[in-house]
């Protein structure tokens, strides 16, 4: 500002083209490259950013680069890629990309013919390989302070304050995703499609790291350090959002099979305060957005060791299969470490039972649609929702709250059934629509004693109850009986219809599902 810019926005991303162009008319030679002067701009840059640049002053030109947000490549040779018709082999190889060493350049000796050729590279940059996928399958990851530069259809990579010699080497991946993965189908939106995966994406996220006929799960990604791990003291469950709500849906049942002490916290919180860590506490960091549940992603390449979810890409910003498929990555993480504990066999036998007959459960749930869609109908012109219960399910509630307030922008909020008395018993009248959990588990008989106060206040009980519960059934305005399954996995089946209800209630409303406002599926600031 002191240089005489004037600011239009609040948007701190405004300062970037603003001194991009400071430098540009500073600049001390004319034939400064476009890269350069990017170069100049993120080493005075803070904070996490993807950034394409694009100028006038550089007709045909386009400079990216990266720090803490994820940016990759897309590469598409015009040539088939089989080894006869074109010898790049893409595929896993390592490819020195240097500065001024361009891509379509790179082994020149067996690659293209001449330099003529050089429009038979086409390239791309996204956030997220989702972007591009219809394009291509060849992509190069870029690392934090890489920049990338295309000028005359050629692509060249080099380092922020690179010294001589210092070449990145990048490898150029071929993405296992297919198209018709990422594609709508016939349904109305991804959000939709993704609910109604389920009962497949449960069964890959099992697939492989369960075997039904011995008991024994075995989850690949931690079994190297599963000896340190089960010499620990605590574990701390760190997420966000939809993902935090995975943590706090299994940190019952991780108590019971692993018998330590389990937090689980909001990673944003967890950063304002100085949590003590010891060296003997396990810390899982879960994290689910479309960039990082991906083999390859930022996270696993960052972590000492982990689980991929392996839920296949979500679109839909608001989470539905990563959520369940979270849960049952955490259930399995127990089960793993109560292997060995005799005293816990019968209940490790229900669990992996429950776990095998899921899927099918799923699709009973799923096949409740019509239903739910008919209650949404009488619900979509409210202002509010609140959704209770507790125990198991308490962060049933959290998550089906969430997902009505992210995409039908009601107010909504998960209650837990215990706190009743304790302040949200004051909203209840008859004009408040309440979605009540209530399952045949061990909070059965309090969640019932929570249904009551609502029932003598003229609260009108939506219940999500177990088939054949007619106790439940009686006393609600609404039921949805959902098919039964062992306690500390009936969170998975209930909150499905919530993922349902509110897909409906957005559609009602006519918002865009998958693109609700100001939320985006990748959030990579605090
Ligand atoms: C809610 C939702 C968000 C995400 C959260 C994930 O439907 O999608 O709450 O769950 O933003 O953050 P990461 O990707 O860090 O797990």
């Amino acid at each position: 500002m002191s240089k005489g810019y004037e600011f239009e926005s609040e948007t701190d991303t405004e300062v970037i083209p603003k001194l991009i162009k400071y430098l540009y008319d500073n600049r001390e030679s004319d034939s400064m490259s476009f890269s350069t002067l990017v170069e100049r701009v993120i080493q005075q840059l803070e904070g996490a950013f993807a950034l394409v640049f694009k100028s006038l002053h550089f007709p045909g030109e386009a400079v990216v680069t990266r720090r803490g947000s994820p940016l990759l490549i897309g590469i598409r040779s015009q040539y088939k890629l089989s080894t006869e018709e074109i010898p790049i082999q893409y595929n896993g190889e390592t490819i020195n990309v240097q500065n001024k060493n361009y891509i379509n350049r790179v082994d020149t000796s067996n690659a293209l013919h001449s330099v003529s050729d050089r429009m038979a590279v086409e390239i791309y940059f996204a956030s997220d390989a989702s972007a591009i996928i219809e394009h291509t399958n060849k992509v190069i990851y870029l690392e934090d302070d890489d920049i990338a530069a295309v000028a005359e259809g050629k692509l060249s990579l080099h380092r922020m304050n690179r010294s001589a010699g210092e070449d990145p080497v990048r490898v150029i991946q071929t993405l296992q995703m297919e198209l018709q993965q990422i594609m709508k189908g016939n349904f109305k939106a991804f959000m939709q499609k993704e609910i109604f995966e389920q009962p497949e994406s449960i069964f890959n996220t099992m697939r492989g790291r369960i075997c039904f006929d011995t008991s024994t799960v075995v989850l690949g990604g931690l079994k190297d350090h599963l000896k340190e791990i089960k010499r620990c003291r605590r574990l701390i469950i760190i997420g966000c959002g939809t993902s935090f709500h995975a943590g706090v849906a299994t940190r019952q049942i991780l108590e019971e099979l692993t018998e330590l002490p389990v937090m689980v916290e909001l990673a944003s919180d967890f950063l304002d305060r100085t949590t003590p860590v010891y060296r003997d506490d396990v810390c899982f960091f879960i994290s689910q957005s479309g960039v990082t549940n991906t083999v390859g992603s930022s996270i696993s390449r960052e972590t000492d060791c982990g689980v991929h979810i392996n839920a296949g890409p979500e679109i839909g910003v608001a989470s539905t299969k990563a959520y369940t498929s979270q849960f049952v990555s955490l259930v399995m993480f127990g089960l793993m470490m109560s292997e060995d504990r005799l005293s816990l066999q019968k209940r490790r036998q229900e669990i992996i039972d429950g776990l095998r007959k899921l899927p099918e459960m799923i699709k009973e749930v799923l096949a409740l649609d019509d239903q739910i869609k008919s209650i949404a109908d009488e619900l979509y012109q409210q202002r509010s929702l609140l959704v209770m219960g507790r125990g198991y399910n308490y962060a049933t509630c959290l998550e089906g709250a969430l997902k009505i307030k992210e995409i039908t922008y009601m107010h909504s909020e998960g209650i837990l059934a215990g706190e009743l008395k304790h302040g949200p018993l004051a909203l209840i009248d008859h004009h408040m629509p309440v979605i009540m959990v209530i399952m045949r588990d061990a909070c059965y008989t309090k969640c019932h004693n929570a249904l009551q106060q609502v029932t003598a206040r003229q609260g009108r009980p939506i219940i999500l109850c177990c088939k054949d519960d007619t106790e439940s059934r009686n006393m609600a305005y609404k039921s949805i009986e959902l098919p039964h399954t062992v306690d500390c996995l009936q969170g998975i089946l209930c909150v499905i219809p919530m993922q349902l209800m509110s897909f409906h209630l957005a559609v009602l409303r006519g918002y865009d599902v998958d693109c609700p406002r100001n939320l985006a599926k990748s959030v990579t600031v605090e």
